[in-house]
C-alpha cells in the first residue's frame, strides 16, 4: 500500500483529487489530508512510510510548500513532493511544481503515479538509535527467544547504555515475566534491525493463542493485552500491516463477548483490576466496558455505535504509542506541569488530531471513528484539551469522554485491599462534568455499571 499526504485546505479539490488518484493508481492507496504544516510534520514524525507529499504552495499566510521542503531537507527525508501552484517563491529541486493544478488536475494525478511507481517505503526507528523498545507483555507468548534482549540503563554521564539481559535461543518462562514485573520492568530493548521479524513472530504467536478455545478469562485477557500493545505501538512504526490488522477485529469481538456475557459482565471490572496487566490496557478495556454499559442501556444506543466506540477505546491515543505518562494527561495545566520536553508537549497537545490521521489508514475503520478520535479531548480540531466540551463535538465523543474519565478515576482510586467507594467515584464525575448531556451520561453509567 502507498501513502500520500495531501496538504490542501480546499475540501472540494481534495475530494476530486482523492477520487482521481484512487482510480488512476495501480497500487492500493491511503490518502491522508491535512491543512497545516505543523500537523503534517508531526504526522511524518509518527509515520515514516509516506510515499508522496502533495502540498499547496500557500495556505492562508503560511508558505506551506517551502516550509515542508525545508523540513524534508533538514531531516534528510527522501519523500517526493508535488507542489500545487502557482508558486510565489523559489523552491528546492525536490519539489515538482504543477503551475495550474485546479484546471489541470490530471497533471497532478499523472505526476503522482510516476512518483509512486518508484517510491521507497522506509521503516523508522522510533528511538533513533541502534536499539528500540518492546513492551514486556510481548514476551508472554514466546517460549524461545529469536533475538537478544537488552536493558536500558542510565550511565554516570547521564547517557544510556544497553546491557544484554537475555540471549537469543533462551527460554522465557511465565515465572520470569512475573519476576520482571515485580522488579518494575515494563520494557526490553532489541536491535532495531531484527524488530520487524520479532514483531511478525509475536503477532503470529498471539493470533494462534487467541484462537485457543480452552483459554480461561485471565488467559484471554492476557492475550488481548498483547494484541492491544502490538496495535498501539507497532502501527506508528510499520503502519497497519496485514497480520497486525487481523488482530484488531477479533480482539474487539472477544472483549465484546466477555462484557456482554451476563455472568462475566458483573465480574469483569474486578477480574481486570486484579490482573498484572499494564495500566494502559486496563484503561482501554475499562473505557470500552463503560461505553458498552452506557450504549446498551440507552434508548438511542445501537450496535453500530458500540462498534465505533470500541474501536475508539483502543485506537484513540495511537500517536502516543501507549506511553502511560502521556496518555493519562487530560488537561492543559497537567500537560504543562508534568512534561518538560517541548516536543513531547506539542505531541500531546496535538495527539487527538494525529491519532485520528493515523487511524484513517486502517482500511476497516468504521465510518465516524476518525471524528470521535479527533474529538476525544473535547476539541473539534483535535488540538488541546477542552473541558468545557465544545458544542460542535459529536454526541458519541461525549460518551467516550465520560467513559474514559470514569476509567481513569477508577484506576486512580483502585486499591486491592479496600472496596472502591462507588458514591465518591461518581460524585467526582458529576462534579467534573457540569454539562447537562454529560451529567445524563454519568447518571446512565452509574445506573448500569457493576464495579
Ligand atoms: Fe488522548
Ligand atoms: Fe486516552
Amino acid at each position: 500500500m502507498k501513502r500520500i499526504l495531501v496538504i490542501e485546505d480546499n475540501e472540494k479539490y481534495v475530494k476530486v483529487l482523492d477520487k482521481a488518484l484512487h482510480s488512476n493508481s495501480s497500487s492500493s492507496l491511503r490518502i491522508i489530508t491535512t491543512s497545516s504544516v505543523l500537523h503534517s510534520i508531526e504526522y511524518l514524525k509518527q509515520i515514516s512510510a509516506v510515499d508522496l507529499v502533495i502540498v499547496k504552495n500557500r495556505i492562508d499566510n503560511q508558505a506551506t510548500a517551502s516550509e515542508m521542503a525545508a523540513y524534508m531537507i533538514r531531516e534528510g527525508r527522501a519523500i517526493p513532493m508535488i507542489v500545487l501552484g502557482p508558486v510565489d517563491c523559489n523552491l528546492p529541486a525536490i519539489c515538482s511544481v504543477v503551475a495550474d493544478p485546479y484546471t489541470n488536475w490530471k497533471d497532478v494525478v499523472g505526476g503522482a503515479d510516476k512518483f509512486l511507481q518508484s517510491a521507497p517505503t522506509i521503516n523508522r526507528n522510533k528511538d533513533g538509535g541502534k536499539y528500540s523498545r518492546i513492551p514486556l507483555p510481548y514476551l508472554c507468548n514466546t517460549d524461545k527467544l529469536s533475538c537478544d534482549l537488552y536493558l536500558k540503563i542510565r550511565n554516570k554521564d547521564n547517557k544510556y547504555d544497553y546491557l544484554k539481559r537475555i540471549s537469543e535461543g533462551e527460554n522465557i518462562l511465565g515465572g520470569d515475566i512475573k519476576e520482571f514485573q515485580r522488579m518494575g520492568l515494563n520494557s526490553f530493548y532489541l536491535d532495531d534491525k531484527v524488530r520487524r521479524l520479532f514483531i511478525n513472530k509475536t503477532i503470529n504467536e498471539t493470533a494462534n493463542k487467541m484462537e485457543d478455545a480452552n483459554s480461561n478469562i485471565t488467559d484471554l485477557l492476557g492475550n488481548l493485552e498483547i494484541a492491544y500493545h502490538l496495535i498501539t505501538v507497532e502501527v506508528c512504526r510499520f503502519g497497519f500491516i496485514d497480520n497486525l490488522t487481523d488482530l484488531l477485529g477479533p480482539m474487539i469481538q472477544y472483549l465484546e463477548r466477555i462484557i456482554t456475557h451476563e455472568k462475566l459482565r458483573t465480574q469483569f471490572v474486578k477480574i481486570l483490576l486484579a490482573m498484572d496487566s499494564s495500566d494502559t490496557f486496563k484503561q482501554a478495556a475499562l473505557t470500552h466496558f463503560a461505553c458498552a454499559a452506557m450504549v446498551n442501556a440507552s434508548e438511542w444506543g445501537n450496535a453500530s455505535q458500540l462498534e465505533k466506540l470500541s474501536h475508539v477505546s483502543y485506537m484513540h491515543d495511537l500517536a502516543l504509542e501507549n506511553d502511560l505518562q502521556l496518555t493519562s494527561i487530560t488537561e492543559d495545566q497537567q500537560l504543562t506541569e508534568t512534561i518538560e520536553s517541548k516536543s513531547k508537549r506539542d505531541l500531546v497537545h496535538q495527539h487527538a488530531a494525529l491519532s485520528s490521521m493515523v487511524a484513517q489508514q486502517y482500511s476497516k475503520l468504521p465510518f465516524g471513528v476518525a471524528r470521535i478520535i479527533r474529538e476525544h479531548h473535547g476539541s473539534p480540531t483535535g488540538e488541546g484539551f477542552m473541558l468545557a466540551l465544545d458544542e460542535n463535538i459529536s454526541a458519541l465523543a461525549i460518551v467516550f469522554i465520560v467513559a474514559e474519565k470514569f476509567s481513569l478515576e477508577l484506576l486512580d482510586c483502585h486499591d486491592p485491599c479496600v472496596e472502591t467507594d462507588r458514591d465518591q467515584l461518581f460524585q467526582q464525575l458529576y462534579d467534573y462534568f457540569p454539562q447537562k448531556a454529560a451529567q445524563n451520561l454519568v447518571h446512565n453509567l452509574n445506573e448500569n455499571i457493576t464495579i
